[in-house]
């Protein structure tokens, strides 16, 4: 990981929390674009090759969006994604997870539309916690973690 993905992570982890109440799911991240990435700007749908959920999100906010939901599952970008040799085929969804992925970013909006108590708090991270598959039971002596120490990244997808 280079200087300039670490920071737009610690960028998005800032922003954690920001809502947009009038689109709904681009409040669940947003952030900085990192720089030197040519996207050119409007709504993420038309910007986009394959974009059918996040549309209205502004296009500067993908890559930080995408940054935050890898960090939140622990995971890197392959998990989701075929990328090829020269950085294309993010549009792709040979990958199942890429769609369960869309699954959870419905359920995600559809929590926060529907609950009010959660007051609009809901994110990938709250249940992932870093982890792929969210952990079943408290970590900790005799929970699935061991005693306290964070699981071994996945990548595989
Ligand atoms: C947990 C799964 C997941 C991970 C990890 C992930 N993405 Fe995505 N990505 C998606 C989904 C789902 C979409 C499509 C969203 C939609 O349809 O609204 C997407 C769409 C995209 C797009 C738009 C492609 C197009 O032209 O349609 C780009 C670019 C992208 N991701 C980049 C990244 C990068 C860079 C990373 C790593 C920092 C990453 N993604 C990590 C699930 C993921
Ligand atoms: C309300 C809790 C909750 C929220 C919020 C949530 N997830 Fe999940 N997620 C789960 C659970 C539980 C599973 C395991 C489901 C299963 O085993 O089929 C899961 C599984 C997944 C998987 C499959 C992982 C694997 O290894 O099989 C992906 C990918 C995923 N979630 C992405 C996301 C993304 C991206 C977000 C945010 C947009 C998100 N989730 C928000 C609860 C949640």
């Amino acid at each position: 990981m280079n200087s300039a993905d670490r920071r737009t992570i610690r960028m998005s982890l800032l922003v954690l929390g920001i809502t947009v109440p009038a689109v709904v799911l681009a409040a669940l991240c947003l952030g900085q674009n990192r720089p030197g990435l040519q996207i050119p700007k409007g709504p993420s749908g038309k910007v986009f090759k394959n974009v059918k959920l996040l549309k209205d999100l502004p296009s500067d906010q993908m890559i930080p969006v995408m940054h935050k939901i890898s960090t939140s599952l622990g995971v890197k970008c392959d998990f989701c994604h075929v990328i090829t040799a020269d950085h294309k085929g993010f549009e792709r969804d040979d990958k199942p997870m890429k769609n369960k992925a869309r699954e959870m970013i419905t359920m995600t909006g559809e929590i926060r539309k529907r609950f009010k108590t959660v007051n609009n708090k809901v994110e990938c991270f709250t249940c992932h916690h870093g982890h792929a598959e969210p952990d079943k039971m408290p970590e900790g002596p005799g929970g699935p973690g061991g005693p306290g120490g964070p699981r071994p990244r996945r990548t595989r997808g």
